[in-house]
C-alpha cells in the first residue's frame, strides 16, 4: 500500500459459473494488481436471482472483502437475511426505509486506514425508488467524516442516469462504478475532479446468453411478448472488472484499468 490503494471492482457475478470464474481467474488478477481491497457486485450470484450465505462465503473465502447488490437481489428470500446479518453485504441504499440491510459500509485496511463502500440504484427504466442522487449527498455528510476513500457502485439501466451521478460525484468519491447492464463500456477514466468512472464494468458469467439469459430463452421472450421460463447459460464464462489505483491521502483516483477475461474474439 504505502503511497497508493488498489481496490479491484468485480462486476456481476452470475450464477455458479460465475463464482467459479472468481475462483479460478482472481489469483492472476491478484498477482498483477496486488489490490489492497476486492469488491464485487453478487446480485446474480445464486442463480442468476439474489445472493445467500452460501454464495457470499464462497466468494469471501476467493478474497472478496464486500459484496454489493442491486434489483435482482430481493428476487431470493434468502438474500434478506444476508442483508440483514451479513455487514459485509449491501444492496442499494435508496430503497425505501424498512428494507432489509444498508446501502453502505466500512472496510478497514491493515494500517487502520478506512475505506467505504456506497450501493445506490437509478430510477430511469427501473424501480421508483428514492432519489440516487439526494441519497448519495445525505450519505456522504456521515461516510465523509470517517474516509475519503469511497468507491460507489451505481446499479443502474439507462447510461445518461450513470454519466450524470458520474458527474455529480465527481471530486466527492473515489470511484463511481456502474453495474447491471452487463455489457462492459469503453469509457473508464478519471473525471476532471480526480473520481474514476465507468458507465458499467461488465458482467461475470457466461456470455454465450443474453446478459447471462440462455439466448434460446431470450429470443423467445422477445419475439413472442410473453413470459418464457428463466434458465441462465453456463458457455463462454468471462470475468469482467476495473482496477482503480487511489492515492490515500485525498481519497483522488490516479487511475482506472477495465478488464475482461478472457478477451472477446474479434477476428
Ligand atoms: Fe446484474
Ligand atoms: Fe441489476
Amino acid at each position: 500500500m504505502g503511497n497508493k490503494i488498489d481496490i479491484l471492482f468485480i462486476g456481476d457475478i452470475v450464477g455458479d459459473c460465475g463464482i467459479k470464474a472468481v475462483e479460478e481467474k482472481l489469483p492472476t488478477l491478484i498477482e498483477k494488481y496486488k489490490p489492497d481491497f476486492i469488491v464485487a457486485n453478487g446480485e446474480n450470484a445464486a442463480s442468476g436471482k439474489g445472493l445467500t450465505e452460501a454464495e457470499a462465503n464462497q466468494l469471501f473465502s476467493f478474497g472478496v472483502d464486500i459484496l454489493t447488490s442491486g434489483n435482482h437481489v430481493w428476487d431470493n428470500w434468502k438474500s434478506k437475511p444476508l442483508l440483514s446479518s451479513n455487514e459485509k453485504v449491501i444492496r442499494p441504499l435508496n430503497y425505501p426505509p424498512g428494507n432489509a440491510g444498508r446501502g453502505y459500509t466500512f472496510f478497514s485496511l491493515d494500517d487502520a486506514q478506512e475505506i467505504a463502500v456506497l450501493n445506490l440504484q437509478g430510477r430511469t427504466y427501473m424501480q421508483a425508488i428514492d432519489c440516487p442522487f439526494r441519497s448519495a449527498d445525505n450519505a456522504l455528510k456521515s461516510i465523509q467524516e470517517r474516509t475519503n476513500i469511497i468507491i460507489v457502485d451505481f446499479h443502474a439501466d439507462a447510461s445518461a442516469e450513470k454519466v450524470a451521478m458520474g458527474w455529480h460525484l465527481d471530486g466527492k468519491v473515489s470511484a463511481v462504478i456502474g453495474t447491471h447492464t452487463h455489457i462492459q463500456t469503453a469509457d473508464a477514466c478519471i473525471l476532471p475532479q480526480g473520481s474514476a468512472y465507468i458507465t458499467d464494468v461488465g458482467m461475470t458469467g457466461p456470455y454465450d446468453s443474453v446478459v447471462g439469459l440462455k439466448k434460446e430463452i431470450a429470443l423467445k421472450r422477445f419475439i413472442f411478448q410473453t413470459p418464457f421460463k428463466y434458465e441462465l447459460a453456463t458457455d463462454d464464462v468471462r470475468l469482467c472488472g476495473v482496477n482503480i489505483t487511489i492515492n490515500p491521502i485525498d481519497g483522488k483516483a490516479l487511475s482506472i484499468e477495465s478488464f475482461m477475461l478472457p478477451e472477446p474474439k474479434k477476428s
